[in-house]
């Protein structure tokens, strides 16, 4: 069978990522992380999208020349067309829409937090790995979003258990904004809690009743013990600071996780999204996997934060599926 070549366009929130996709395999993923926001502590929007213009066509440069395939291979564009930030998501579809045109090639639109689940299809060998089998219960983290998906079909997706405030990934950003890390503060609390005491904090565990999380209680418990200490607290206890926090937030994931696989009798588990990356929740996944004696998929460190590839994977399948986007299509910055 002749190859699919898939462009992939994710510009949703502040990575401009460009990917080409043979297959399920990925023959090149560029990246322009935005600098721009680090001063500010957060992503400012209208900044984000000015980047992602500045970024996007250089991208597209890089990602063909690597993989060495031209737009004329291509088979079809397939970009985030939501949620996000409406104006960096606009940059991504008005240049998919403007490539569509003019190469005459498929556009198809898709879904970013169903592109995170999907990431765990990519393959490095087609032959050797195997897809996930459904239904699988993958738990989806990102810096917007916290999931637990039911995944029945490739485009079929039951959300059984979500945030009712913050997200996982914008707990580790809120909280390490309070321990003075720079944004996104994730992947720094991460590396701080490699050396800390998980137990030497106690931060309060919220289990609402059914699958549904809750991080804001966290947050301002995490606010009210610091308000009371002195200020060189944070710097002497940094490393145990992190560690009890990152502990505390995944307990939270996991005990929610626990249920819903005793609940739904999956054919295995996945985790998917930018805190999908934690060294320590990969960890305890593969245990929960073990006890249950479940199949487990996790994506390669780089495509769990936003990229290209996962956009292009989920293209792959809509390509397979004939399900293509009329050229009006409109950006959504929320889905759910
Ligand atoms: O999926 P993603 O790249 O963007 C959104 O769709 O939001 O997720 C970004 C989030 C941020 O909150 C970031 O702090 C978090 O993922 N993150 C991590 C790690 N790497 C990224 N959180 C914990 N540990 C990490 N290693
Ligand atoms: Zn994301």
């Amino acid at each position: 069978m002749k190859p699919i070549y898939i462009l992939g366009i994710e510009s949703s929130c502040d990575d401009t990522s460009i990917a080409v996709l043979k297959n399920r395999t990925v023959l090149s993923n560029i990246t322009a992380n935005q600098e721009v926001h680090e001063k500010y502590g957060g992503v400012v929007p209208e900044l984000a999208s000015r980047a992602h213009q500045a970024n996007i066509l250089p991208t597209l440069d890089r990602a063909l020349k690597k993989a060495d395939v031209s737009l004329d291979q291509i088979n079809a564009i397939a970009f985030a067309n939501g949620p996000g930030l409406l104006g960096s998501l606009m940059v991504g579809a008005s240049f998919a829409k403007g490539l569509s045109l003019a190469k005459d090639i498929p556009l198809i639109g898709i879904d970013h937090m169903q592109a995170h689940v999907l990431a765990n299809f990519i393959t490095s060998d087609e032959n050797l790995s195997e897809a996930p089998e459904f239904p699988f219960l993958c738990l989806t983290v990102s810096g917007g979003h916290t999931q637990l998906m039911l995944v029945k079909d490739y485009f079929e997706m039951d959300i059984v258990g979500k945030t009712r405030d913050d997200a996982a990934g914008e707990a580790f950003d809120k909280i390490g904004k309070m321990l003075g890390l720079g944004y996104p503060a994730g992947p720094m609390v991460d590396k701080l809690s490699k050396k800390g005491n998980p137990l030497a904090f106690a931060f309060p565990v919220t289990n609402l009743e059914g699958f549904d999380f809750s991080f804001s209680g966290i947050k301002t418990a995490v606010m009210y013990f610091l308000q009371k200490k002195e200020a060189h607290f944070i710097k002497d206890n940094i490393e145990d600071l992190c560690t009890s926090v990152q502990h505390t937030i995944i307990e939270m994931l996991l005990l929610k996780f626990k249920a819903a696989i005793q609940s739904f009798n999956p054919k295995g588990i996945a985790i998917a999204g930018g805190v999908s990356a934690n060294s320590q929740l990969r960890e305890k996944t593969q245990i929960l996997a073990q006890t249950h004696n479940l199949p487990l998929h996790i994506p390669a460190f780089s495509y769990c934060t936003d990229n290209g590839a996962m956009i292009g994977i989920a293209g792959y399948y809509k390509y397979l599926q004939k399900e293509f986007s009329p050229l009006d299509i409109k950006s959504q910055a929320r889905l759910y």
